[in-house]
């Protein structure tokens, strides 16, 4: 059986540096360019094309062969074809003659079964010979060395945003101009430079530097997908990072250089809203909240954001429904923040500010929906409950508690995301950490909620929704 008029399957596997495969010889530009192509042409998509044939070509990334030498190497089935030593440059023919027009391309074509068995035989033997000496050696296994090393690259790019390297780019420049620009010693500008083209954030020609496309889209100041400052945070967070082995000696957070970042609260803020931005659809869809009509009666009119930090939830209400009124609570110093989005968001009709602190001042009353968007994990589990008592207290019959946040699985081991952004809450918090799912239906329990339950979204974060 073959479902798809063309299955092609490209060899995306990662081996050591030095060792020959497909990725080492290109296969992922390959890959993007195929990715490109095939949906430029409409050739992704079901259905006949002008010719009265199935369109749909399916594209598959799949482990090495034992072919390695002549990578990178790809297969088109039903016919079985074997192409290799492709090269992205070769892609746009391929698309046209063997997809397009069902002409595979004989100059690429590898059809010499015998000796792509015996490659791959003795590419099999040579790798489990390798493994066994590696084993008897004792050489620490590739996942653990990456994992130990795993930090070199973030950090590069990390500085590099911190230097606003990529803006200083700009359309091309040498090290020294760039070292210039951003007040850097041009040696070590360089040294930095050289290891961003070699992560293919960067490309180089003579003493040149260039942005990739990919960079000078979400790393260059006036770019309209710029993240630079909400990825920003990320950096200040690596400096909490770097305290973590003394943060679990001592059970809370520890100082940490760069604390005193004057753009620390600007850069959090921009970093909550690069991800709120994406979710806030997510939540009112999942949610069900709607403008009431004669048909639909929408139950959010009153809705209470704690924390709203962007504001991008109370907006997505706000723009969803002309019926919700929305209130922010959050710090003083946010405030201004915050409402500078609602204004640019146009809502601000529907969404009013309240500077304050949650774990002191009175919610109020009668709210449909109260909102606890990447909150509870700031928090120790008593501070917890005392919110999930007092917005039992703050909702109207049958409103909704709402926590949205990375669950963890009920021993705490995973998923591997909330895991670790424990940690991340252990060295930027006084007693914050993840939570499990059984830990936030006891709490919405003894604050009095009748019903709870959980609610997957696409993505690392799920909501847990107490029904008053
Ligand atoms: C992780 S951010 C989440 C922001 C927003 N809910 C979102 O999901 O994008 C936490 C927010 O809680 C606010 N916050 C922290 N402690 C607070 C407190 N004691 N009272 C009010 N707001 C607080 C922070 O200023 C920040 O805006
Ligand atoms: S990595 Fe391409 S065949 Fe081995």
């Amino acid at each position: 059986m073959e479902p798809f008029r063309f299955h092609l399957f490209v060899r995306t596997q990662q081996k050591p540096e030095g060792v020959p495969s497909c990725p080492a010889s290109g296969s992922f530009a390959v890959l993007g360019a195929l990715d490109r192509e095939i949906q430029a042409r409409g050739l992704n998509s079901p259905g006949p094309n002008n010719r009265g044939l199935n369109n749909d070509v399916q594209l598959t990334t799949c482990g090495c062969m034992g072919l390695c030498d002549e990578g990178p190497v790809m297969v088109v089935y039903p016919a079985g074809v074997w192409y290799r030593r492709v090269q992205s440059s070769d892609v746009s023919e391929i698309v046209d003659a063997h997809l397009r027009d069902g002409k595979p391309v004989d100059r690429l074509i590898w059809n010499d079964a015998a000796a792509m068995k015996a490659m791959a035989v003795e590419h099999g033997e040579k790798f489990r010979e390798a493994m066994a000496a590696r084993e008897k050696a004792g050489v620490l296994p590739d996942r653990l060395d990456q994992m130990i090393r795993g930090y070199m690259p973030s950090r590069c790019l990390l500085t590099a945003l911190e230097l606003d390297i990529f803006t200083a780019v700009g359309d091309g420049a040498n090290a020294e101009q760039i070292g210039e620009k951003i007040h850097a010693n041009a040696r070590a500008a360089g040294m930095l430079l050289n290891a961003l083209v070699a992560l293919g954030l960067l490309s180089k020609s003579g003493d040149d530097y260039k942005n990739t496309p990919e960079s000078a889209r979400f790393f260059v100041q006036g770019s309209k997908d710029n993240h630079r400052n909400g990825l920003l945070h990320t950096a200040n967070i690596w400096h909490r990072w770097s305290t973590l082995t003394d943060a679990v000696r001592s059970g809370t957070r520890v100082p940490a250089s760069r604390d005193d970042n004057p753009e620390w609260t600007h850069n959090f803020i921009s970093g909550m809203q690069r991800h709120a931005k994406d979710r806030a659809p997510l939540v009112v869809k999942a949610l069900g909240a709607a403008p009431a009509t004669a048909n639909s009666n929408s139950n959010i009119r009153r809705i209470l954001d704690l924390g709203g930090g962007s504001g991008a939830y109370s907006i997505a209400f706000a723009k969803a429904s002309p019926d919700a009124q929305c209130e922010i609570l959050d710090l003083p110093e946010v405030v201004p923040l915050t409402a500078e989005y609602v204004r640019q968001a146009g809502v601000s009709a529907q969404v009013t500010l309240r500077a304050g602190d949650m774990l002191q001042d009175d919610f109020g009353s009668g709210y449909d929906l109260i909102m606890l968007n990447a909150i509870c994990h700031m928090f120790s589990e008593e501070q917890n409950r005392e919110i999930f008592h007092r917005a039992h207290q703050a909702l109207a019959p049958n409103g909704r508690l709402v926590v949205q946040d990375f669950i963890l699985n009920p021993e705490k081991t995973g998923p591997q995301h909330a895991a670790l952004f424990s940690l991340n809450m252990l060295v930027s918090t006084e007693a914050g950490a993840s939570y499990s799912e059984p830990e936030y239906t006891h709490w919405m329990k003894a604050a009095g909620f009748t019903e709870v339950c959980r609610i997957n979204l696409p993505g690392p974060s799920s909501l847990i929704v107490g029904l008053s």
